[in-house]
């Protein structure tokens, strides 16, 4: 616990309203989200599914701050995160949010120790879990030292899960966590977002991974930039098709 304002807060952590995404390219306009609004609970872990192109990715970048919505607004915590500077997106994102990417969110020159270190530097705060006891954690004790190229996918999948866990983030995103994984790290990844969520974090995967539903207390449906009411789009054991009630 690094961040008690966050963390006794009751009820919603992470709040969208409204978000609007567009993309220029040319001449061609792409509105890759389209009025997305959404709340998650602490300790709710939230699925969100849908076809490629639906704007999950999009989506999940404006919720962690990566990128600035169109229109709309994000909230982590009550604190405005969207329509700021860069270098203020980045500072509130180290202290309250935890990302782990499609593509790994791993610099290539780090070490995975560094790697791990990096976000706890950027959010200006002594680390609530030594970078040595958060791969313990994962597993990759014994890999601190290794640079990234150097690892498995699994490990990689681990050291990546490391360094979105390194601030204690308030607030989960992860995009695809299990894509490339086979089925033990797929498990391991999953239940470790499970255990932060028992902590009292929020977690939201953007994923078409069948398992990673299963493990969701709620999934949101996403299709051409709007949260559909219908089923999501993976085959699933009939308890977890709950209607999308993303704003409940
Ligand atoms: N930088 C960009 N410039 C222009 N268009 C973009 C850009 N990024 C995404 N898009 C478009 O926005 C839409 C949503 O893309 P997004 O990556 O959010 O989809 P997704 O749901 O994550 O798909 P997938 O399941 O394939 O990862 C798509 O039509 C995509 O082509
Ligand atoms: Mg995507």
């Amino acid at each position: 616990m690094t961040d008690d304002s966050v963390r006794s807060a009751q009820g919603d952590v992470l709040t969208a309203r409204d978000l609007y995404r567009f993309y220029r390219a040319g001449e061609e306009e792409t509105l890759a989200l389209r009025g997305v609004s959404l709340r998650v609970q602490r300790s709710e872990t939230v699925a969100i599914v849908g076809p490629s192109g639906a704007g999950k990715s999009t989506l999940l970048a404006c919720l962690a701050g990566l990128d600035e919505p169109s229109g709309g607004e994000v909230r982590v915590d009550g604190v405005r995160i969207s329509h700021r500077p860069e270098t203020e997106r980045a500072r509130l994102r180290a202290r309250h949010i935890g990302v782990l990417l499609q593509t790994r969110n791993l610099l290539p020159h780090l070490s995975v120790r560094d790697n791990v270190r990096l976000p706890q530097r950027a959010s200006g705060r002594r680390p609530a879990v030594p970078p040595a006891e958060l791969l313990a954690q994962v597993g990759l004790a014994q890999r601190a030292h290794a640079l990234p190229r150097q690892l498995s996918g699994g490990e990689l999948a681990r050291a990546g899960l490391a360094v979105a866990l390194a601030n204690s983030p308030a607030v989960l995103l992860a995009d695809e966590p299990t894509g490339e994984l086979d089925g033990v790290t797929e498990q391991l990844v999953l239940s470790m977002l499970r255990q932060r969520a028992e902590e009292g974090c929020a977690v939201v995967i953007v994923t078409h991974s069948a398992e990673a539903v299963r493990v969701a207390d709620r999934v949101i449906a996403l299709d051409d930039g709007t949260i559909t009411g219908g089923a999501p789009a993976v085959s699933l054991p009939s308890q977890h098709q709950e209607a999308p009630d993303a704003t409940r």
